[in-house]
């Protein structure tokens, strides 16, 4: 087998649930490899931190995915018997300037480290009600129960959507986290099934259709009522843009920050010298998170397409190529992180986990805030807890990786 075929088989072997838990050998030898297309396919793989880099900060690579030779979907709002360019407006992730700016304006402000601080306090009491309640319990699953509940709360909390409404909304967003996932023809039976994407595509913008004529009637005091309040003072964002926004928000909020935690804190209870320290030092928190991003990162590809022609190391992109950016492989590049495979908070980090640019992760203040707080109250509060699982049973996503569940006995939980 050629190095390129290799590579190849690599990277369809990624897509095997059976190496969800670890991916990071097959990385290690995709990153060794270099940058490769997939056979004749319009797809470029690009692993090493320095191409990562280099392809975020061009400006000849886009987010529109109608630029694409390849069909893709569109996250969130996806209607697979409909062609790329018949799809409903896609959210601003997938937009470029002038609309891309225009609308990530609108909701920046709610957003900034300043406005995110202010949550503080209410975050914290959502982490001390979340361990409360399993006081008595002796065990729980460090994910269903502790890190899926936060952001979770915070993200319904902040957009104005009704917490008795979760099963539904976590149903569909999980579904629509699928679209992320990268598809290979070898791998079919690895696939997310399209039509209950597209199902739940539509379910959630009628969802937000009709949150949308109750808010109208009586707003209150969160985003969905400001962008509303937008959307009627003229022609700043039009009424497909208001749902396409909070599908992007809804889903962001819901599959990303309870990876980091459930990452976090897995690489906690595997060191418990690392949670000792943490303990007897809060401050650490941040150090913590930050290497958890580059050690475990919740998202770990960033795809873009080449609006012109451009080469990455030596090999040739053409205009229209989808170009996958492997940043979980990038982070473990020797070259850019010394002795990658250690888990060190006090390294000197520069990951990509939240992407570079423009199209930076908006919410990037509000998850390490709420990442910060929860492990801070996990190492005061929780007293000698153990995994009972390693490695914990892994969700099937590929792109947004984390576990599903990961079962933790302890010895008591403190008061706060
Ligand atoms: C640990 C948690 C999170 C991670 C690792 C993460 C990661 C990312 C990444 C990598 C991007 C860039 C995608 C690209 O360049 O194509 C992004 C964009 C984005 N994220 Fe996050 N995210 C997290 C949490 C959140 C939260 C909590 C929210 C909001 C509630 C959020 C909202 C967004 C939005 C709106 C964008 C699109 C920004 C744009 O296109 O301008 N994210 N995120």
């Amino acid at each position: 087998m050629t190095s390129a075929e290799q590579s190849i088989a690599d990277y369809v072997r990624l897509l095997d649930p059976a190496v969800r838990s670890n991916p990071y050998p097959l990385f290690a030898r995709l990153r060794e490899g270099g940058p490769f297309r997939i056979g004749t396919a319009p797809v470029v793989v690009v692993t090493s931190h320095a191409d990562c880099t280099a392809v975020l900060r061009d400006p000849r690579v886009s987010v529109d995915r109608s630029l694409a030779k390849l069909q893709l979907g569109s996250m969130p709002i996806y209607d697979a018997t409909k062609t790329t360019a018949e799809q409903a407006k896609p959210s601003f992730l997938f937009l470029d300037p002038p609309d891309h700016t225009r609308l990530r304006r609108l909701v920046s402000k709610a957003f900034t480290p300043r406005v995110v601080q202010q949550l503080a306090p209410r975050i914290t009491e959502i982490v001390d009600d979340i361990l409360d309640k399993h006081s008595a319990a002796g065990a729980f699953d460090a994910v269903t129960a502790f890190a899926y509940p936060l952001p979770v709360t915070v993200i319904c909390e902040l957009l104005g959507v009704p917490l008795e409404d979760e099963a539904r909304l976590s149903h569909w967003s999980a579904l629509l986290a699928r679209t992320l996932d990268p598809t290979s023809k070898q791998a079919t039976e690895f696939r997310a099934d399209p039509a209950e994407i597209q199902r739940a595509g539509t379910e959630l913008s009628s969802y937000f259709e009709q949150l949308t004529e109750r808010r109208r009637a009586t707003p209150g005091p969160d985003l969905l009522s400001e962008l509303l309040a937008a959307e009627d003072a003229g022609d700043m964002l039009s009424h497909d843009e208001l749902i396409s926004t909070c599908a992007l928000l809804l889903v962001a909020g819901h599959e990303t920050t309870v990876n980091l935690i459930a990452n976090a804190t897995l690489a906690l209870l595997r060191r418990p010298d690392e949670l000792a320290a943490l303990r007897a030092n809060p401050e650490r928190a941040q150090a913590v998170v930050e290497e958890t991003l580059r050690f475990d990162p919740p998202v770990q590809l960033i795809p873009r397409i080449a609006a012109d022609d451009l080469t990455v190391g030596d090999l040739a992109v053409e205009r229209g190529d989808l170009v996958v950016m492997l940043i979980a492989a990038a982070h473990r590049d020797p070259a850019a992180f010394p002795d990658p495979d250690r888990f060190d908070p006090a390294r000197d980090n520069r990951n990509l986990a939240f992407g570079l640019g423009a199209h930076f992760c908006l919410g990037a203040p509000l998850a390490r805030l709420e990442a910060r707080i929860a492990l801070t109250r996990f190492a005061q509060r929780v007293e000698m807890p153990r995994l009972t699982t390693d490695p914990p049973i892994y969700r099937e996503h590929v792109n947004l990786r984390g576990p599903a569940h990961m079962p933790v006995e302890f010895a008591a939980i403190l008061p706060p």
